[in-house]
């Protein structure tokens, strides 16, 4: 369980997030939306120990800000929204970086986990000679690394993902949150930011809406992603229609 109690961040003097409340359970997928700006990278940062927070946040129990790095690597993985390779660094090797305890991981595992996000043979390259989108997929898969299996000793394992589909054309977005569904199908958990209503819509259990700081609603896609809702937070009219045979999707159309 992910419990967030009455979190609130202050940056450099000026409160960022406040009065923030969310419980997440194993076996689901969250996706956080809201404009930018609205904290929602910040809000990750905190609950996955990187931002200083008062109030409370606890994965499987453990307040996140009294855990230490070791527990908190092996009870979260996350994908920030940049990511910097400061170093020529093969995609091979920027995977091989997820393992934070135990054996290094074999050539196999390591080809596996990118062939997992589409790009199979490609270990040798330089991360820096890769498209944005194919670095994010790197990424992704060191962070798969880092998880592991979605159930772990200490319970469902975590994926805090920053905007995981930002660089993505329409087919590996559909990969990736496919990827994602799956660790949480399979006992773990995702949380993760996302602009897209659409594929929050399609993938996620349950969206919560952030808003200058604050969560405005929270709750499946069918009932968070309303008109009023969108022109509400994001300040501009959108005719919103369910495509039926499509159960629970909501498709957020273009103003015309
Ligand atoms: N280190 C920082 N110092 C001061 N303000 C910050 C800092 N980091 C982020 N902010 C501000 O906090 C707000 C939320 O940022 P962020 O969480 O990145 O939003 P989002 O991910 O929703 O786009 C923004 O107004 C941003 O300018
Ligand atoms: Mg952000």
């Amino acid at each position: 369980m992910l419990s967030v109690r009455d979190l609130s961040v202050s940056l450099s003097g000026r409160q960022i997030l406040s009065g923030i409340s969310l419980e997440v359970a194993p076996g689901t997928l969250t996706a956080i939306v809201g404009p930018s700006g609205s904290g929602k990278s910040t809000l990750l940062r905190a609950v996955t120990g990187e931002a200083a927070y008062a109030g409370s946040a606890r994965l499987n129990g453990q307040e996140v800000r009294t855990a230490g790095p070791e527990r908190l690597a092996a009870l979260r993985a996350v994908l920030p929204q940049e990511t910097h390779v400061a170093f020529a660094f093969t995609a091979a090797e920027v995977v091989a970086l997820g393992a934070h305890a135990g054996p290094a991981p074999t050539p196999r595992r390591i080809e596996e986990l990118l062939a997992l996000v589409g790009l199979s043979g490609m270990g040798h390259r330089l991360v820096q000679s890769l498209s944005g989108g194919e670095r994010q997929r790197v990424h992704l898969a060191r962070v798969l690394l880092q998880a592991g299996a979605p159930v772990g000793q200490d319970g469902p394992r975590w994926l805090f993902l920053d905007e995981p589909v930002s660089s993505l054309d329409i087919a590996h977005q559909i990969a990736v949150m496919r990827i994602a569904r799956a660790h949480a199908d399979r006992g773990g958990a995702v949380v993760a930011v996302m602009h897209d209503l659409n594929l929050s819509a399609m993938f996620a259990d349950r969206i919560a809406v952030l808003s200058q700081g604050r969560f405005v609603t929270s709750g499946p896609p069918g009932e968070v992603l309303t008109g009023a809702m969108i022109e509400r937070v994001y300040g501009c009219r959108i005719p919103v229609c369910t495509a039926p045979e499509r159960g629970p999707w909501v498709l957020v159309q273009a103003a015309g």
